[in-house]
């Protein structure tokens, strides 16, 4: 994408509750029940990136009524895959006393070949307004400026064209002030980047760069020279009238 290219980035929306753990407000959620669990999957939230048909295809099956059927698969196969979902899109609770998911021992931040970025640990993303709106184990935030569903990814940047491989050249924009807590919080700027908060460790898409740090501001208006860091290109692009 290139600077010349329009901006995507929306305007703040107004106050909202809480939503529960792992449920984006406003999201309708689709519900599926089997033997010893129950699984929710979210249509906007699903990229498609197909790690739970890839994985369990007996259950994960697109095309067939109903597309996820847990009676074929037992509950930890099917919470071992379900966790294994980048973008958050699927959820279980597991009702034969196994283990509910729980957040990583470590946040991560993963920037993907000219793609979103996959967050993972506990996250809690504070929306523009600075409301609470989604706390989750994993998310897959748009980076190109264009998802009609932002912060989350809806590959948009498919069309949009976004040209960046991912590969983190330098790490400088990664800074270690410290963090109160162990949790990725993720503010989001009205009209700019992604502010991350928290312990995290930053992973490039090529993995050869693995950067821990504690503050970061992540471009998600798809004009920055410096991804996947934030240069505030979104302000000289708003100072022009783009
Ligand atoms: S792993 Fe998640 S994002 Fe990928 S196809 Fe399955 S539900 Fe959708
Ligand atoms: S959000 Fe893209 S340059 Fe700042």
């Amino acid at each position: 994408m290139t600077s010349d290219e329009r901006s995507c980035v929306d305007p703040p929306g107004p106050p909202a509750e809480d939503p529960p753990a792992g449920v984006d407000r406003g999201d309708r959620l689709h519900d599926f029940r089997g033997p010893g669990i129950a699984v929710t999957w979210s249509r906007a939230r699903c990229t498609h990136a197909a790690a739970c048909i890839m994985n369990l295809p007996v259950v994960f099956m697109p095309g067939r009524r109903p597309w996820i059927d847990l009676e074929r698969g037992s509950a930890a196969d099917v919470a071992r895959v379900v966790e294994r979902c980048p973008t958050g899109a699927l959820h279980y609770r597991r009702a034969d006393g196994g283990a509910q998911e729980a957040p990583p021992a470590q946040n991560t931040v993963t920037v993907t070949h000219r793609g979103p970025v996959y967050v993972r640990g506990d996250i809690e993303i504070i929306d523009e307004s600075g409301q609470r709106r989604l706390t989750d184990t994993r998310a897959a935030l748009c980076r190109c400026g264009c998802s009609a569903h932002k912060p989350f990814c809806d590959n948009s940047h498919l069309a949009a064209g976004l040209d960046d491989e991912g590969v983190v050249r330098d790490a400088g924009p990664v800074s270690d002030p410290g963090a109160p807590d162990a949790k990725l919080r993720i503010r989001l700027e009205a009209g700019g980047p992604l502010r991350i908060e928290g312990p995290f460790v930053l992973r490039s898409a090529d993995r050869r760069t693995v950067v821990p740090g504690t503050r970061v501001a992540l471009c998600r208006c798809g004009r920055s020279r410096n991804k996947p860091f934030c240069d505030s290109s979104h302000l000289r692009a708003r100072d022009a009238g783009a």
